[in-house]
């Protein structure tokens, strides 16, 4: 018998819990079945596929878990919060409320870094505004590359640095709390590239719920969302350097007076998601 059928103070089986939940999630959830089905997954210590194979029994005190994190969604509450996970380049990675939960489009900013730290040889990679490590930990990862990463929050860190261990990349990821270079400002000559996703909203901007239990350090960069890129610009000179950032889409023409020469590249969605400028020589 699965440890699972064995549970006391039975209440119910699982799938009827998540049928009964899941329409609490209908307007917060694109698949409130499925968030549903994590949600449970996450709290009785099960694969999600056991979830829905498995005749599994959920007890009294679990189902009023499931119940009050369920809730909690349906309020707006980020769903990998709850989860304490999110998935980026097929790894798993930490998150937590005040840290930034990775986005897909990220993915791409760092398959096109890879395939350049490949085709140039580079050793020495920085990312800027780390956040849970998504960027800096993919790129030690699955790269020679060392990786210099900072960022304002201690909370980013602190998360970056327990995905850099669950990642086995210790020591090849080396994070620094401060802004921008700051903290490696001896070593800039060394970094051959550089790489960020930076918080670059407007403030005024309307975002949807969830997106609003983020940490605003991560989202808002001033009146027009360019704050974070003209202050890099005008303290960072480029020169031999490769730099990927990522933009906003309506961004473009505003970036193209702060940053002259750079180029600006489309995600797979055809949106413009990236400004690149190569200024290596070979
Ligand atoms: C949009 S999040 C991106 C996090 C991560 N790189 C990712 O893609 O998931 C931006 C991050 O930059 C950090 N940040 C904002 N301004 C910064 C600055 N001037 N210097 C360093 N980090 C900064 C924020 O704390 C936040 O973690």
């Amino acid at each position: 018998m699965d440890a699972r059928e064995n549970v006391t103070g039975v209440e119910r089986k699982v799938w009827d819990l998540i049928r009964e939940l899941s329409s609490e999630l209908k307007n917060v959830a694109e698949n409130p079945v499925l968030e549903a089905i994590l949600i449970a997954a996450k709290v009785l210590g099960v694969r999600k596929e056991d979830v829905v194979t498995k005749d599994i029994i959920v007890s009294e005190k679990e189902k009023s878990i499931i119940k009050e994190l369920v809730e909690k969604r349906a309020n707006g509450y980020p769903l990998h919060y709850i989860l304490g996970e999110k998935e980026f380049m097929g790894l798993s990675f930490f998150v937590e409320e005040g840290v930034f939960i990775p986005r897909p489009e990220t993915e791409e900013l760092v398959e096109m870094a890879l395939d350049l730290i490949k085709r140039y040889g580079l050793r020495v990679v920085a990312d800027v505004g780390t956040g849970s490590g998504a960027i800096g930990v993919s790129i030690a990862k699955f790269s020679g590359a060392i990786v210099f990463a900072t960022d304002i929050s201690e909370k980013a860190v602190e998360v970056s640095l327990k995905n850099a261990k669950r990642h086995g990349v210790l020591d090849r990821f080396v994070v620094k709390r401060g802004r921008f270079l700051e903290p490696f400002e001896k070593d800039y000559e060394k970094i051959e590239m550089i790489l960020s996703n930076p918080p670059y909203v407007k403030m005024s901007a309307r975002l949807p719920q969830d997106v609003l239990f983020e940490p605003s350090e991560a989202l808002f960069a001033g009146e027009d969302g360019l704050d974070f890129y003209r202050e890099f610009f005008r303290r960072y000179s480029t020169e031999g350097k490769i730099v990927l950032m990522e933009i906003g889409e309506d961004q473009v023409e505003e970036l193209k007076k702060i940053v002259p020469g750079a180029a600006f590249l489309k995600d797979t969605s055809g949106r413009y998601r990236f400004l690149h400028i190569n200024r290596r020589s070979s």
